[in-house]
């Protein structure tokens, strides 16, 4: 099997993993990530539809205009947070999670709507393939930290971003430890899909991808980037997630909680 099936393999072992142990008859308000590995998800939940195995009353709350598509297409029924305010449990795909569960999202530039989905829910669930299991942030996924702001700011955000020191920008911090690798952020104002001006997100706004190598304190660096005026959010998802399902290269999946 060629490489990128085998990834494609790992990715649905662990959404169909997930999805099977978690949405259960008993859950009602189901929050639906975004990107490619979320796909099998809704393949599976799908599938537990046709059966009969979902609650009757299930309800799932988009992440994201992709999501919102995918949950139509499959026959689920949609919801919106004003009345489902209360999630059950979201499953949500993510770009790298480190040892104690923090996660990197926004690969889709959708990350506002996940964390903000996230945080309404009781539990998260993340699903990936093996190559998105880190012991650090950083370390495997070098495109950095994706964080959304608002265009007016955008120019202002670059520079305040670009002169954080991986020393003394940060609470807690002294001469000995850095929050991050690099000593200052390298900062990519991330491009449209057909290269014509910068990507837009579903809420109008621009990403930025900000390189900082590994990120040693993620809570720390999340509430600094959060704090600049005209940053709408960060990819960087820390002490959300419960658990999170990696798919592997044999075939088979394991959890970490
Ligand atoms: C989108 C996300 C995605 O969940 C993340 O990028 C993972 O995507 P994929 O399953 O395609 O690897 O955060 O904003």
């Amino acid at each position: 099997m060629s490489s990128k099936n085998l990834v494609e393999t790992a990715k649905e072992l662990a959404a169909f993993s997930a999805v099977e142990k978690h949405v259960t008859k008993d859950i009602r308000v189901l929050g639906v990530g975004s990107g490619s590995t979320v796909v099998y998800a809704i393949n599976k939940l799908k599938e537990l539809l046709e059966k009969g195995q979902l609650s009757p009353d299930l309800v799932c709350i988009p992440t994201s205009f992709q999501s919102r598509g995918l949950i139509v297409d499959a026959g689920l029924r949609l919801g919106d947070l004003d009345e489902n305010p209360d999630i059950d449990i979201t499953i949500d795909g993510a770009d790298e999670v480190d040892s104690k569960l923090n996660a990197i999202k926004g690969g889709g530039a959708a990350h506002l709507r996940e964390k903000v989905v996230a945080s309404a829910s009781k539990r998260l669930i993340l699903i990936a393939d093996y190559r998105k299991d880190s012991a650090v942030l950083g370390e495997q996924w070098t495109k950095g930290v994706p964080v959304e702001v608002t265009p007016f700011a955008y120019k202002a955000v670059e520079r305040k971003i670009t002169e954080l020191h991986h020393k003394n920008s940060f609470q807690g911090a002294s001469a000995s430890s850095a929050a991050f690798e690099f000593t200052n952020p390298v900062v990519i104002l991330r491009p449209a899909v057909n290269k014509a001006g910068p990507v837009v997100t579903d809420n109008g706004n621009f990403v930025f991808d900000v390189k900082l190598g590994k990120i040693h304190d993620p809570a720390s660096v999340e509430t600094v980037l959060k704090m600049i005026p005209g940053v709408v959010e960060v990819g960087i998802f820390s002490n959300m997630a419960e658990e999170a399902w990696f798919g592997k290269e044999d075939g088979t999946a394991y959890c970490r909680s």
